[in-house]
């Protein structure tokens, strides 16, 4: 019979050299197996006299004991190094972009309007929502629309069916409804902008029946046409990100501001493109004014002490100049092939610290 300390070194070496967990199995069944070398000189204790038995069973279990406890020590070793080599070999880095699995586009509107609001903040500007279906009051009333006054047709307003009051609620047709909102819950100084689905009955190639705009408003003492001409060009030039972009101010009439003017960029239009800061083309991308005092008194602002402007643009008229886009229904027209084109991939948040787009 082998010497059992002669087997002990033996195993124990094999024990060791197991590369694998595979291999560790083929050592500990030549050992312990069924058919294996320990299991047969146990069995062999059977036939032994009672005094070899009392000397050679002791060293035997021992034998048996020790190997198991490498086996088990070593096969625990194999496993966390096996788990260690995969977790390093499966390593994700989630901040990287995944090119061939993109299926999900951020829209260029959204893409802009946090382009904007980014703008806006680093301004000093808050952030406020409304509600998109409004009453007469808040969309036209308050903002100094005169009842019967051909503006709130001239508007192509959604309307709905009137309720038991006799009440009918609209689709807003511009964003102007959250300054009224603004205006009688806050107290000056107000400076906000408020970004938000808007709507007309309308569609062409520069209009469709549900659109974007971005308020903005500013109330305090001693505000004038220059902060607001100030503000627009220096958004302007932010948000194109060059100081190359001609703009041109219109004298123009909206019932909620006075003076009120619109604001034009120039571009090109031919060739199916909109180019900017080059041709002879104008858009109108927002209008502007001094907040009318009648405006300021329906929300419960002193026009004596108080003046501010206001003004309102067209967000998914500046993403079509600013990404090139020809026409604006295509923007809606849910078409996979072009959002694959125009859109954004979701990692890409505006931020003017490191660039907007
Ligand atoms: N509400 C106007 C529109 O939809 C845009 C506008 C013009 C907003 C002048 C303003 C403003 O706040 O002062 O056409």
């Amino acid at each position: 019979m082998t010497d059992p300390a002669t087997l002990e070194v033996q195993f124990l070496a094999d024990i060791a050299a197991a590369p694998d967990v595979a291999a560790l199995e083929v050592v500990r069944v030549a050992a312990l197996g069924k058919q294996g070398t320990i299991s047969l000189l146990l069995k062999s204790l059977g036939g032994m006299s009672p005094d070899e038995r009392r000397t050679e069973g002791p060293k035997l279990n021992a034998l048996r004991d020790t190997v198991q406890t490498a086996l088990t020590a070593r096969r625990a070793a194999l496993e966390a190094a096996e788990l260690d080599e995969r977790l390093a070999a499966e390593k994700l880095d989630l901040s990287l972009p995944a090119p061939h699995r993109r299926k999900g586009y951020v829209h260029p509107t959204l893409q802009v309007m946090d382009e904007m609001i980014s703008i806006f903040a680093e301004l000093g500007f808050a952030v406020a929502e409304g509600p998109d279906i409004e009453d007469d009051f808040h969309n036209f009333t308050a903002l100094n629309f005169p009842p019967k006054h051909p503006a709130r047709e001239m508007h192509d307003t959604f309307f709905f069916s009137p309720d038991e009051a006799g009440e009918r609620k609209l689709l807003r047709t511009h964003t102007s409804p959250v300054q009224v909102r603004a205006m009688r819950s806050q107290t000056p100084p107000i400076r906000l902008v408020s970004p938000g689905r808007t709507y007309r009955c309308d569609s062409d190639q520069t209009h469709t029946p549900m659109f974007h705009q971005v308020e903005g408003l500013v109330i305090d003492k001693g505000v004038h046409m220059g902060h607001l001409k100030w503000t627009l060009e220096t958004f302007i030039a932010r948000f194109f990100e060059t100081d190359q972009v001609t703009t041109r101010f219109r004298p123009h009439h909206f019932p909620f501001t006075e003076p009120s003017a619109e604001m034009d960029v120039r571009c090109d239009r031919s060739g199916g493109e909109v180019r900017i800061g080059q041709g002879t083309d104008w858009l109108e991308i927002l209008g502007c004014g001094m907040v009318h005092p009648n405006v300021l008194r329906n929300c419960g602002i002193d026009p004596d002490a108080y003046q501010g402007f206001a003004f309102g643009m067209g967000v998914d008229r500046l993403g079509m100049l600013k990404y090139g886009m020809p026409d604006l229904r295509d923007m809606f027209a849910s078409d996979v092939r072009w959002l694959a084109h125009y859109g954004f991939p979701a990692v890409a948040v505006p931020n003017p610290a490191s660039g907007l787009s």
